[in-house]
């Protein structure tokens, strides 16, 4: 040892930096997916109740609109005036309200009577044939007198017969909403003819 070597101190160690072992990396990475993959998760639960919330939220806002527009059929009234008396000739049966209202009305040198245009079989409509004085249902063949009462094919009895009046101005009155059948001696109540000597 020379002199210079005792007297000088002996230099601190100096340690080198520790580098970090490969699992330590591995924990850091592993933390930072699950943190990311987390973050995603909430995300994606967040959107899908907002989701649900919506479609909620419209059923029900659907929902309230229906019920502000109930389901409700609108038909035609079985009531209505079918004009005034001199307009029907006597001895004539009138097809003028068969298209709108299913009714002919037919004018005798007594009065008036109106018969539902419906087949008493399946319910077709029967035509009007005058030149044979008669009605004639197109579906099986049933056939009717000009009074309704059924004489050939299916149909098993007469036609229908609907309320008539007179209105408070004087036009003829018809409601579909009463039928009379022949075969329960319907026809001779008051409301299924209106007596009316031709003027
Ligand atoms: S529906 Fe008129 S005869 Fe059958």
């Amino acid at each position: 040892m020379s002199a210079e070597e005792g007297l000088l101190p002996t230099p601190p160690e100096v340690k080198s930096p520790e580098i970090k072992k490969g699992p330590d990396l591995k924990k850091r990475a592993f933390t930072e997916d699950k943190e990311a993959s987390l973050y995603t998760r909430r995300d994606f639960f967040i959107k899908t109740g907002w989701y649900f919330f919506g479609m909620v939220l419209s059923s029900w806002l659907l929902g309230l609109v229906r019920y502000m527009f109930p389901r409700v059929l609108f038909e035609p009234s079985n009531i209505f005036k079918a004009g005034f008396p001199e307009e029907y000739p006597v001895g004539q049966v009138s097809t003028r309200w068969v298209s709108e209202q299913r009714v002919w009305i037919s004018r005798t040198p007594e009065g008036f009577y109106a018969i539902l245009a419906r087949c008493t079989h399946l319910g077709c409509t029967p035509i009007w044939l005058p030149s044979e004085d008669k009605f004639k249902c197109p579906c099986h063949g049933s056939g009717f007198h000009r009074d309704g009462v059924n004489y050939e094919g299916p149909a098993p009895r007469a036609l229908d017969r609907v309320k008539i009046g007179l209105a408070d101005d004087g036009q003829i009155l018809i409601d579909k909403g009463t039928l009379f059948q022949y075969e329960k001696g319907g026809w001779d109540k008051p409301e299924a003819f209106l007596k009316m000597l031709p003027r």
